[in-house]
């Protein structure tokens, strides 16, 4: 995906300072091969090995209408969580049936939106979404099919900002025989919603599956406890997102058929010894399919020297484009495109534009002499950057741009000023 010729860094074929020149800094760029590799990755680790499975994109990762028709193309299905992920997708004719509705607040009028398009599937995260879901499926004379998300007391080794599966979480329906139960019940009893089975997400950016398996064997009793109490096998089973990607050295995620195999053996074997039909599988991963795909461009601007202390380089934008080091304190591995294979010798801390001193984008950056109009490119930076993106401090929400082999195309233009007031009335 990258190299160098004359100091220049390349992604696939174009040069990334030829991009940042004609679109403009800050920018977002994505290469569509490596997109595609990953959707490959997932299609030989899980689909083609495995039966009965599909995989959903997390669109939270990279919510567009590109990313929509891509996904659409290639065959995967469509995890959203808002009327507004809902509506690119209704706009870019994503087909409904591949469509599923993750979140724990749906509001009325998100999930009439859903059910007037016809979605495939809702993952109800609570009792009180179950019984309103269904008072609107009566109303609107149809039927909705249901899984439950579940939260299996888990935790995952990942920032407390991203675990999910821990029994004090706002996600999913606690693991309580007293709520749990009536409410499998009720679903499968229910004339409106059709029941499918169970949902568990635990985490993002996990490097193994050991919170999953964990999480399964969960899923596993109540597989077993639903078979046995109310005679009802379930048909479906969705294993959530969150595998890991490479963001620095220091990150060593397993490959995504390791990641896979292990669970999937586990629940193969569970159900031939309880003689049940294994579940249709699903996953929904967002950062895995985008994260590395994508990288952000900027230019250096001021260089403020601290003497005896450190030299900070400022950039274009920052915690307005990826707010992952202040909020998670992520971190990034980056270099100065113009002067890729140079000597590095400089230390700098990259700050961001914005007036917050946690806007501070990467640390003790080791960089060659760096200089106002040195265009920074900043790695793996592909998910819930741009889909985090925000206007404080009035910053404009920067540019997308597609590269594919030598050609790349604008598929988000920079918000302008006009565009940023135009609301305010
Ligand atoms: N399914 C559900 C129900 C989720 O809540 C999420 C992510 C995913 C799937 C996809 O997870 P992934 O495969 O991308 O790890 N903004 C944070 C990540 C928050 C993830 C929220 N849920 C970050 O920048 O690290």
């Amino acid at each position: 995906m990258f190299n160098i010729k004359n100091h220049e860094l390349y992604i696939d074929q174009v040069a990334v300072t030829s991009l940042a020149k004609k679109y403009g800094t800050p920018l977002y760029v994505y290469s569509e091969n490596k997109i595609i590799e990953q959707l490959d990755t997932i299609k030989s680790a899980f689909l083609d090995k495995y039966p009965d499975t599909h995989a959903a994109f997390a669109c939270k990762a990279f919510c567009t209408k590109y990313m929509c028709r891509l996904l659409e193309k290639e065959g995967f299905w469509l995890d959203v969580v808002s009327g507004g992920e809902l509506y690119t997708a209704i706009k870019s004719d994503f087909p409904a049936d591949r469509i599923e509705f993750n979140g724990n607040n749906k509001s009325d009028e998100e999930l009439i939106m859903a059910l007037d398009y016809g979605i495939n599937r809702f993952v109800v995260d609570n009792a009180s979404e179950l019984y309103h879901l269904e008072k609107l499926c009566i109303d609107k004379s149809v039927k909705a099919n249901v899984l439950f998300r579940i939260t299996p007391e888990v935790s995952a080794n990942t920032h407390d900002f991203i675990s999910t599966g821990k029994k004090d979480s706002k996600f999913g329906i606690p693991l309580d025989d007293a709520i749990l139960y009536p409410l499998i019940e009720a679903a499968i009893k229910s004339d409106v919603v059709h029941f499918l089975g169970f949902h568990f997400h635990v985490g993002s950016q996990l490097h193994e599956s050991n919170t999953h398996l964990s999480a399964l064997e969960v899923i596993l009793k109540l597989i077993l406890n639903t078979k046995e109490r109310f005679n009802y096998t379930i048909s479906d089973f969705n294993l959530g997102g969150g595998f890991g990607i490479k963001y620095t050295d220091a990150d060593h995620p397993i490959a995504l058929t390791e990641f896979i195999k292990p669970l999937m053996h586990r629940l193969d074997t569970f159900c031939a010894s309880h003689e049940i039909k294994r579940p249709h599988v699903s996953m929904e991963p967002g950062r895995y399919i985008v994260g590395e795909a994508g990288i952000q461009l900027y230019t250096i601007g001021n260089i403020k020297v601290i003497p005896e202390v450190k030299t900070y380089a400022s950039i274009d934008g920052g915690m307005t484009d990826n707010v992952r080091p202040g909020l998670y304190g992520a971190k990034y591995h980056a270099l100065i495109a113009n002067k890729a294979d140079l000597e590095k010798d400089t230390l700098l801390d990259i700050s961001g534009k914005c007036c917050e001193s946690t806007d501070i984008l990467i640390k003790g950056l080791s960089v060659p002499s760096p200089e106002r109009g040195d265009i920074l490119t900043v790695f793996s930076t592909g998910a819930y950057g741009y889909s985090m993106a925000n206007n404080y401090n009035k910053l404009q929400i920067p540019a997308v741009v597609v590269v594919k082999a030598d050609e790349h195309e604008l598929i988000v233009r920079r918000q302008s000023y006009d565009e940023m007031i135009e609301r305010e009335v």
